[in-house]
């Protein structure tokens, strides 16, 4: 591809490292060249089930070449099939949701019905969390949101008791609070999990006032944490959940699942939000066959074996290296955070270094965090190679920059 040619317009900060991927399978990406790279970030976090899955590539071609599109006055009989796995995965039967495009809409669409049945002016969420490009929860404005700092209670000696007499505590006004949007770990990539008591306080103190629990599982869901939701790991029952990512293997379908109590509340009359794929045969098509997948080939103990692999491999290079500060993780979404680094240049060069050596991971901008958040089906042989490369990469002052 000619190195001066370039009409997109991308997100800034990130190094866009290869130009010219012309093919991928599994967690193989291949360049013009024939040059082959692991790709240890799924995208993304998109592609659950690697990329060109031959389900999904089979469900796409023969989807497309049925129905691919319906419009506001006429249906599908395979969104409402998929709707029904799903909220079955969720344990929601009876309830219902909205097939939509992108997970910071699935989110906002989530925000939007709890803010319409809410009787108190604000939701809260905690301070850190990521929901999307946009929308009431990616400005987390003052008189639409409580923002929790959560990280006096990580530090608190007494956080998996949580008593919540405590001062901070206190301090949270939950007479104004409608509703609870949890992100169950990824913490704007930084792979953090809030206190499972405190979580578990918030979720009961909010139902005791008849607000709503809402969960964004764009990245967590979806078997990447080592069950298929995040939320799971907290022992909380959410009112509503919005997945992304992972539910389209790379296909932009998103989804907002509604427990029947929440689809009673609307009493009939959804919110007024329309847009033009809602609610699609396609989109729905590919998230049903992406659950059927991950399901009938048991992906999601599949993938628990390789972080049983993974982290102990990364947890001896950290050991060895004396190069990454801490490694925190559930399941397959793994943060590397690198020993003292300002401004990150030892892990901008280690991050390009892996890339020139075949192995892509993702890096969070400005901060000296590597991310790991592989396929479910990536090969072993492959986290292997990494462990073995990544070792030598911390090591080696020699780098290709
Ligand atoms: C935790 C989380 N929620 C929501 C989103 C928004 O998803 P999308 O980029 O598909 O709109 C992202 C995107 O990275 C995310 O990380």
């Amino acid at each position: 591809m000619d190195e001066q040619v370039n009409h997109l317009v991308w997100y800034p900060g990130q190094d866009l490292l290869l130009r010219d991927i012309v093919r991928a399978e599994n967690c193989h990406l291949y360049d013009s060249e024939g040059r082959r790279y692991v790709d240890l970030e799924s995208g993304v976090w998109c592609t659950s089930i690697g990329h060109a899955n031959p389900r999904i590539v089979r469900t796409l071609t023969e989807q497309s070449a049925r129905i691919a599109h319906t419009g506001f006055g006429y249906s599908n009989g395979i969104a409402q099939e998929s709707a029904r796995a799903i909220l079955s995965l969720l344990g929601f039967e009876g309830g219902k949701c909205a097939f939509l495009c992108s997970g910071s809409e699935a989110v906002e669409y989530s925000v939007r019905v709890a803010q319409a049945l809410s009787k108190r002016p604000l939701l809260m969420t905690m301070a850190d969390s990521y929901f999307g490009a946009y929308g009431s929860a990616s400005r987390k404005q003052e008189d639409e949101w409580f923002c929790f700092d959560w990280t006096i209670c990580a530090a608190c000696p007494y956080a998996s008791e949580c008593n919540p007499q405590c001062e901070h505590w206190a301090a949270i006004s939950f007479d104004d609070i409608g509703g609870f949007l949890f992100e169950p770990g990824s913490s704007s990539g930084l792979v953090r999990f809030p206190p499972e008591k405190l979580i578990r306080n918030i979720v009961a103190k909010v139902k005791e006032n008849d607000g709503l629990i809402l969960v964004n599982e764009v990245t967590t869901g979806i078997g990447r944490t080592g069950l298929w939701f995040g939320y799971q790991h907290y022992g909380i029952s959410p009112d509503i959940v919005a997945l992304g990512k992972g539910i389209g293997n790379g296909y932009p379908v998103s989804v907002t699942a509604f427990v029947p109590d929440v689809i009673d509340q609307l009493g009939g009359s959804p919110i007024k939000y329309a847009q033009s794929h809602q609610n699609d045969p396609l989109g729905a098509a590919v998230a049903r066959e992406v659950v059927q997948v991950i399901t009938e080939e048991g992906l999601i103990e599949r993938g628990k074996g390789i972080a049983d692999l993974l982290l102990p491999g990364l947890k001896g290079i950290k050991d060895r290296t004396g190069k990454i500060k801490e490694i925190r993780s559930r399941g397959l979404m793994i943060a590397l955070e690198l020993e003292d680094d300002p401004d990150a240049p030892f892990t901008i060069q280690t991050h390009r270094e892996l890339v020139h050596r075949g192995y892509i991971v993702g890096r969070r901008t400005n901060i000296n965090v590597l991310r790991l958040d592989p396929i479910l089906t990536v090969d072993e042989k492959d986290i292997e190679g990494f462990l073995e490369i990544f070792e030598v990469v911390l090591t080696d002052e020699r780098r290709h920059d």
